[in-house]
């Protein structure tokens, strides 16, 4: 691990590479490693040397760094502008990667010229960069906006200047709400299989504002899909459906705002750790495909790898098999949280999304990626199960969280004389 101070980063010579390959001094099978390059063809695999990620601390970054620096032997710059909590365990002069990894803490719009720098000495840069939660959409609609689309333009210049390969992420939000919820055929597929090549996109009206993230990334993905024909910028789009995971967002209070309203995830994790009522926005009645953030990100990195099969696309990436009602969802945690901890059985409680979000909250209705794509291409699908998925992330929070926030709990219960005598 190396500081932003560092600038000359060494390359990795034959032998270097041959050592790197072999397991290193915390070895980790996930399951989700990437097939061999025989599944592909293998005449399409680049000589990746160099990958910049920006927004490398945060949920997706921090997974995709864990696959890229332990499975792989490229370098990598991260940027972030937030400090490395949630790639902490992938820092140290002991890890045998410590060399070939160097993480700037920098807010990408403050430093233009530094960014600038940093993707000509990268070969492909994956921009994961922006405000992506439900509940700045509507209190912050001005950033939310100027974060998706402004702040992305020198991320999209840099690499069209130097000629490199952006990966740049964009949502599955894009598409908005499904042609079903306007009345047409629920049963024909078409009109609500979510497909990068047929399927229109629908967004409420403009004072629906929770729909002005998902058109700021409609305009981005147009924007790099122009340069992509007027100035050649190899580029790939992502549009990720509900990843989910260890160290997705935080929990209000212990490494978040007390007021903050994470995305459901955490919300319901925080509910079932303070023994509140889980919060069902509008009944809990939409649906979501949820996928493992272990499977999805080595989509990215087979993105990465094989650029001849990934440039010029837009990617769904999510697991159409895990598509629940968000009720269902609640249901699903409450009884996996009690079976994991032994403790009673919690209770949900219904609210408008008005109420939960502000005025201008509008929800989309159902969202199943067709997968043909991301197949053809790149040979991926994925294979967590939604309860595999669920269980081994509400452990991971549950070991991180529980205690802090019992404590945090007993403390605003304990008598304030108690309190007076500490
Ligand atoms: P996240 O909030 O955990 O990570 C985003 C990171 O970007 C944060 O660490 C943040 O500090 C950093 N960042 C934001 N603005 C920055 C700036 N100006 N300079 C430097 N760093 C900056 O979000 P995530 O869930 O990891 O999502 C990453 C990307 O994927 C986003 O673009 C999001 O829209 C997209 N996406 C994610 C999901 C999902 O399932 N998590 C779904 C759809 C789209
Ligand atoms: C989110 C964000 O827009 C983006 O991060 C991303 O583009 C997208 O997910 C994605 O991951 O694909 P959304 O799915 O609406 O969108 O975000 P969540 O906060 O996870 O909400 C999912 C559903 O649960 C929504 O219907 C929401 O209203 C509901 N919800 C959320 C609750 O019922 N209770 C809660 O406490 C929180």
């Amino acid at each position: 691990f190396r500081f932003s101070s560092i600038h000359q980063r060494p390359r990795c010579d034959r032998a270097e590479r041959a050592a790197l390959r072999s397991p290193d001094i915390e070895p980790r099978r996930t399951g989700n490693e990437s097939l061999p390059a025989s599944r592909l063809h293998s005449s399409s695999m680049s000589e990746v040397n160099t990958v910049c990620i920006v927004g490398v601390a945060g949920f997706i970054g921090s997974h995709l760094l864990e696959k890229v620096i332990r499975e792989r032997d490229w370098h990598v710059i991260g940027i972030d502008m937030v400090p490395p909590t949630k790639i902490q365990q992938l820092i140290g002069a002991e890890k045998k990667w410590a060399s070939r990894f160097e993480f700037h803490q920098m807010n990408i719009v403050e430093e233009s010229a530094k960014l600038n720098d940093l993707i000509a000495k990268s070969d492909t840069v994956v921009n994961l960069a922006a405000i992506c939660n439900p509940s700045e959409y509507i209190k912050q609609p001005v950033n939310t906006i100027n974060s998706n689309f402004t702040d992305a333009q020198d991320c999209i210049n840099f690499c069209v200047k130097h000629n490199k390969h952006l990966i740049h992420f964009s949502t599955c939000e894009v598409y908005g709400r499904t042609l079903s919820s306007y009345g047409l055929d629920k049963d024909d597929p078409k009109n609500y299989l979510l497909d990068e090549e047929t399927t229109p996109m629908i967004m409420g009206p403009v004072s629906a504002q929770r729909w002005c993230y998902a058109c700021a990334k409609q305009l981005v993905e147009r924007l790099v899909y122009a340069h992509g024909t007027e100035n050649n910028l190899k580029f790939t789009i992502v549009r990720p459906y509900n990843w989910i995971g260890p160290r997705m967002d935080y929990i209000p209070g212990v490494d978040g705002k007390d007021d903050g309203q994470p995305r459901v995830l955490a919300s319901f994790m925080t509910a079932l750790m303070k023994g509140d009522p889980l919060v069902l926005v509008n009944g809990g009645e939409v649906f979501r495909t949820f996928c493992f953030v272990e499977d999805a990100v080595d989509a990215v990195v087979r993105m990465i790898e094989y650029p001849e099969k990934s440039c010029g696309h837009a990617f769904n990436v999510g697991n159409p098999d895990n598509n629940i009602q968000i009720s269902k969802l609640a249901e699903l945690m409450i009884n996996m949280y009690s079976n994991i901890t032994g403790k009673s059985k919690g209770s949900t409680v219904s609210i408008s999304g008005e109420q939960y979000y502000g005025k201008g909250y509008e929800d989309s209705d159902l969202r199943i990626p067709s997968m043909k794509l991301v197949k053809q291409q790149l040979d991926w699908e994925p294979t967590t199960s939604l309860e595999t998925a669920m269980e081994s992330t509400m452990r991971v929070f549950i070991e991180k969280y529980a205690d802090k926030l019992a404590n945090i709990t007993a403390d605003a219960t304990e008598p304030a004389s108690k309190k007076a005598k500490a």
